[in-house]
C-alpha cells in the first residue's frame, strides 16, 4: 500500500489523472473502474479538458461505474447515470455502449447483478479503479459488515450514508435507500486501485482503512489485502495516520528513484 499526502484536492486529482492518461496511451482500450460522489470530481474535469484541448480519444475505453441506486430512475439528476454525464461523458467521445453500471432494476436483479460480473471478466477485468469512501469506510456502496469476499449485488444503505448524501435530496422521501453496488472481492480483482480521500471528514475511515486490523466493518480496509494500491489524501483526511512521516518519506524516495530511473 502505498499513501501520497498531497497539498490538496487539486493535486491529489492531478496525480490520478497523470496515472490514467499514462495507462491511455500505452492501452487505448482502458477498462477503467470509476466512481461518483465529490471526491473524483476534478479528475473527471481534468480527463474532460485533457480530451477538449489535448485531442486525448477515448473512443476504445470501456468504464464500470462502482454503483447506482435502485430506486430512482435513471435519469433522475441524482442517479449515478446522471452524475457521470453531467461530469465526465457527455465532455469525452466515449461511445454510449462502452459505459456500464451496476444492475439497479428489476426483475431478476440477482441474476442480472450475476452477468454484470461476466460482463467486467469479458472486458479483461479493470485496469484502474477509483475510489472514494464513505465517512463509514464504504467503498463504492459496501456498508460496514459487508463481506469481503462480495460480488456485484443489493445493498440497504446505512443511516450514515444517508445522512451524509441527504443534501441531495429537497425531499427526503425521494431519498433511494437501496442500491446496487460491485463488491468487495470485484473491486480487489482490479489491478490497480487509487482511492483518493480529502478532507477532515474522512480522517476517520482513512485511518482504519490503512492502519487498522482488516475487518469488515471498516470496508476500506479490505483494500490491505490488494498489491497496488494508492491512497490519495490531503493534509485533513491524513492527519490521524501514525506513520503519516514514513508515508511521506517513502513518497520522497519512490519519486527520486523514479526520476534517477532505478524503477
Ligand atoms: C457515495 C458513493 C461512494 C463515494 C462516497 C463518498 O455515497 N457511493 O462511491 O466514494 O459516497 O462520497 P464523497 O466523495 O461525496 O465524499
Amino acid at each position: 500500500m502505498q499513501v501520497v499526502v498531497c497539498k490538496d484536492a487539486e493535486e491529489g486529482a492531478g496525480i490520478v489523472t497523470e496515472e490514467i492518461l499514462g495507462a491511455l496511451e500505452s492501452k487505448p482500450d482502458l477498462v477503467l473502474g470509476l466512481a461518483t460522489g465529490s471526491t473524483p470530481i476534478g479528475v473527471y474535469q481534468q480527463l474532460s479538458l485533457a480530451h477538449c484541448e489535448g485531442g486525448v480519444d477515448f473512443s476504445a475505453v470501456r468504464t464500470f461505474n462502482l454503483d447506482e441506486y435502485c430506486d430512482l430512475a435513471a435519469d433522475h439528476p441524482q442517479s449515478y447515470r446522471s452524475f457521470m454525464r453531467k461530469h465526465l461523458f457527455k465532455d469525452i467521445n466515449i461511445p454510449e455502449e462502452n459505459i456500464h453500471f451496476p444492475p439497479s432494476e428489476g426483475p431478476g436483479l440477482r441474476e442480472k447483478c450475476l452477468r454484470h460480473e461476466d460482463e467486467i471478466r469479458q472486458a479483461g477485468g479493470i485496469n484502474i479503479q477509483l475510489l472514494g469512501i464513505g465517512s463509514n469506510g464504504h467503498i463504492g456502496f459496501n456498508e460496514p459488515t459487508s463481506s469481503l469476499a462480495s460480488r456485484t449485488r443489493i445493498k440497504t444503505l446505512t443511516e450514515k450514508t444517508l445522512r451524509d448524501n441527504s443534501r441531495f435530496y429537497e425531499d427526503p422521501s425521494e431519498q433511494p435507500q437501496v442500491a446496487s453496488t460491485l463488491g468487495i472481492a470485484t473491486i480487489l480483482d482490479a489491478r490497480r486501485i487509487l482511492l483518493q480521500a480529502y478532507g477532515e471528514k474522512k480522517a476517520e475511515a482513512v485511518k482504519a482503512s490503512v492502519e487498522g486490523p482488516i475487518s469488515s466493518y471498516w470496508p476500506g480496509s479490505a483494500l490491505q489485502m490488494h498489491a497496488d494500491v494508492t491512497f490519495i489524501l490531503d493534509e485533513a483526511s491524513a492527519a490521524r495516520l501514525e506513520m503519516i512521516e514514513y508515508f511521506r518519506k517513502s513518497r520522497a524516495d519512490r519519486v527520486r528513484l523514479q526520476e534517477e530511473n532505478t524503477i
